[in-house]
């Protein structure tokens, strides 16, 4: 069989590394196409150095600029390969521009394309994110859902069922793969001078909460408010970094917060594990801070990960405004929840491989 794996950003490095090694461990042939959404070495190339990843096979260098920018380059420059390369299979991972360009371009080639991270919903049409699932979903010819919830939402809109597998989430799989790993060699709590359980984890990215200086600067002092009683460390995707010096909010922030640049994967989980609690606006550091038992604040007014919120492992804590933030971020600190996975076995990279093979 023949794939062509489309990724572009930090988080498909991670969820295609799990897939990709089941790939060419059963001998299957995989063309790597890296959109180049994602390009600084902390957001990139690391994550291909640590996760074992081959190196992407062709780059589109696309890079930074408006959705429509960015979605064009990647459409122009990904219909050429598509083209040459003739594989059985286009797999395309989440929700992003990446997601979007690549399962457009098979659909209109009518090369069979494959959607891991299927049926996602936040409900939130303002969310870009939102519009890549609907449009994805709605054009892939297999949908990998992660979990039973995202199966019904692809079945309440119409998605025959034939179409739709659960397999279990691949972040959970590189969770599992990872965690002694990261162990071992990750270093990053003894250079920051961090304790176990005795630091927050912070990560805001999230358009809604990095374009709207509001929102923005209501989360920077809820974090300074918060830093009085417990430290934080705060990896800072580019896109925050540069919206925090547009509202002059940087200053503020680092004289409370340990801000430091984006970490790799291993420096991350090692980060997550070990905290008292986790804040986010992140999909995947909501997961990954679940997979770890750390009870986990999310930063937005709703989620796609219903599941963390009924098994009280996550708290909804929306940023509309600082009062409401730090009692939530407070009171989460020390909460357990449910017993339960909703994610699978830690096989979804092993089950989606043989769905494919059985579907070429
Ligand atoms: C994208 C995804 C989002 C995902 C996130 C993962 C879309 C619409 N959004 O958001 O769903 O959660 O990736 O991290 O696809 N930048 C750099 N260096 C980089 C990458 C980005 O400086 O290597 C800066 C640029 O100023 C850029 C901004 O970050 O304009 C935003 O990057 P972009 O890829 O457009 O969206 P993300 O916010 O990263
Ligand atoms: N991550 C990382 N380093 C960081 C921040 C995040 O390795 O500094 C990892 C994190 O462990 C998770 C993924 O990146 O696996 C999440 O990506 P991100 O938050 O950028 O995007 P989202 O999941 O919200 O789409």
């Amino acid at each position: 069989m023949k794939v062509l794996t489309v990724i572009g950003t930090r988080p498909q490095f991670i969820k295609a590394s799990a897939v990709s090694r089941v790939l060419r461990e059963r001998g299957h042939k995989e063309l790597l196409v890296h959109t180049g959404q994602h390009y600084d070495p902390e957001m990139s190339q690391i994550f291909f150095d640590e996760l074992g990843i081959p190196e992407p096979d062709i780059n589109l260098g696309v890079g930074s600029g408006t959705h429509a920018e960015q979605t064009a380059g990647m459409l122009i420059s990904l219909e050429g390969t598509i083209q040459e390369y003739q594989p059985d299979w286009v797999v395309v991972y989440g929700d992003t521009n990446s997601t979007l360009a690549g399962v457009l371009v098979a659909a209109k080639l009518y090369v069979p394309v494959a959607h891991v991270e299927a049926g996602l919903r936040s409900f939130n049409r303002q969310m870009p994110e939102e519009i890549n699932r609907i449009v994805t979903d709605a054009i892939s010819n297999l949908l990998f859902a992660p979990t039973e919830t995202a199966s019904i939402n692809l079945h309440k809109e119409g998605v025959p069922a034939e179409r739709v597998y659960i397999v279990g989430d691949v972040m959970y799989d590189a969770a599992l793969q990872y965690a002694a790993k990261a162990d071992r060699h990750s270093q990053i709590l003894d250079n920051l001078g961090l304790r176990s359980r005795e630091y927050i984890l912070a990560t805001i990215h999230r358009a809604e909460n990095t374009d709207d200086s509001r929102r923005l600067s209501s989360l920077v002092e809820a974090l300074y408010q918060v830093a009085s009683a417990w430290p934080i460390v705060w990896p800072i995707h580019p896109r925050t970094r540069a919206a925090l010096n547009r509202d002059g909010l940087l200053e503020q922030a680092e004289r409370a917060i340990c801000l430091i640049d984006p970490v790799g994967y291993l420096d991350m989980v090692q980060l997550e594990k070990s905290a008292v609690l986790v804040a986010t606006d992140s999909g995947g550091v909501q997961k990954e801070a679940f997979f770890y038992r750390v009870p986990c604040v999310t930063l937005r007014d709703e989620t796609e990960w219903i599941e963390l919120v009924e098994l009280c492992w996550n708290r909804l804590c929306p940023p509309t405004s600082v009062e409401n933030l730090v009692e939530g971020i407070r009171s989460a600190v020390g909460t357990i929840g449910c017993e339960g996975n909703p994610y699978g076995k830690g096989d979804a990279a092993q089950r989606i491989v043989q769905i494919l093979t059985r579907h070429s």
